[in-house]
């Protein structure tokens, strides 16, 4: 067990072999290690690391520290108490959309794996909104910290339908407009179409809503240059006026590599760690105080975290560190970030961005 929530010993150990498999295959083996809830939550106890000064709030979610896990891991909600005594501050399941859909061709992950990074085509592969929301009663009284839900679809009815179906059991909802996987998504990129999706959000919700952001254009990847800097800070401001709480800054950087079977993809982990800084920057200066942001893209350490919250957000997330360094690195990125603040002298998460 051990092996498993040391990060080192995974790293040296777990890891090879794990990454002997196909990238589906070593998921769908964490996952079925993931469906034996009571060892997790037994587990708990080693994996948590609390201490007062990771207490924080997110859009009036109470969270025992900042880190989160980003969507995509469980996309299905399958294994939600699980991830939840895995240490995260808070867990988004999904992202989840509302017919059932098979998703891209294999293969659609791959490694680099010198990198530390990912790059993923899986195009909205989803259960569907009834699963989900199955997943989700079932999950509710086995929850450690707090989940919040992505959901997704081609066209505005079909995301309201989903935010309306899960929002009664998650303490936020947030609205994927930016996988790289999914052409349809494009349309909302738009000014007038996103403003039409959110006032139909905005009729009828009563908990939190985030939106994830398509990173900046990036030369460096060879991606699409669909969007400019402009048109996503655009979407940022209008997020903002529209009442948005938080958003979700960025979504992996689109990268084109012929061994995916549709030939492109979305690139995350290491490799996206400097941009995402650079980003997150630039969001918070265009955004002032008037919208919570998370960052997201190649966190591995407590350092990387503090860095992002020292960059203008206010929680990590992590996804692609999970994969590489196992379970423990929840615990791991909390502890380093706690004694950064205390050798820092700051006494909470939330004055890091007015302290440095
Ligand atoms: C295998 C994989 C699947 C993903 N699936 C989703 C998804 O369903 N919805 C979503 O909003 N983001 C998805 N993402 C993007 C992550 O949530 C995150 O934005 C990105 O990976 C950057 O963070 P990281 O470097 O910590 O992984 C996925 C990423 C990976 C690697």
């Amino acid at each position: 067990m051990a092996l498993i929530l040391n990060p080192s010993a995974y790293r040296n150990i777990v890891r090879p072999l794990l990454f002997r498999l196909p990238p589906e295959t070593a998921q769908g083996l964490a996952e079925r290690s993931l469906k034996m809830g009571p060892m997790w939550e037994a587990l708990s106890f080693v994996l948590d690391y609390h201490h007062p000064s990771l207490r924080t709030d997110l859009a009036g979610i109470a969270l025992r520290n900042p880190i989160g896990l980003a969507a995509g891991y469980d996309k299905n909600f399958e294994v939600l108490p699980s991830l939840t005594s895995l240490g995260f501050g808070y867990v988004i399941g999904g992202t989840v959309t509302r017919d059932v859909r098979p998703g891209n061709p294999q293969p659609r992950v791959l490694r680099y794996e010198s990198d530390e990074s990912l790059v993923n085509a899986y195009g909205f592969p989803s259960k569907g909104l009834d699963h989900a929301v199955t997943q989700l009663e079932a999950a509710l009284p086995n929850l450690m910290s707090p989940v919040v839900a992505s959901v997704s679809g081609l066209d505005i009815d079909e995301i309201v339908a989903c935010h309306r179906g899960v929002e009664p059991y998650v303490s936020a909802v947030e609205i994927n407009i930016s996988s790289p996987n999914t052409a349809g998504l494009r349309v909302f990129h738009d000014v007038n179409v996103l403003t039409d999706l959110l006032n139909a959000i905005n009729d009828a919700r009563r908990k939190p809503l985030f939106v994830k952001l398509p990173p900046f254009p990036s030369t460096a990847t060879g991606g699409d240059g669909a969007n400019t800097r402009a048109t996503i800070l655009q979407l940022a401001s209008l997020c903002a006026e529209r009442g948005v709480d938080v958003l979700t800054v960025a979504n992996t950087q689109p990268i084109q590599d012929s061994r995916l079977a549709v030939g492109s993809g979305g690139l995350s982990g290491k490799l996206v760690y400097d941009a995402m800084l650079r980003m997150v920057r630039e969001m918070r200066e265009a955004v002032g105080e008037s919208i919570s942001i998370n960052a997201v893209g190649g966190i591995f350490s407590g350092r990387d975290a503090f860095e992002a919250l020292s960059a203008g957000a206010d929680t990590v997330q992590i996804l692609t560190s999970l994969i590489y360094r196992g379970p423990g690195i929840v615990r791991s990125i909390n502890k380093e970030l706690s004694h950064i603040l205390e050798l820092n002298g700051i006494k909470s998460v939330s004055e890091i961005r007015h302290a440095t």
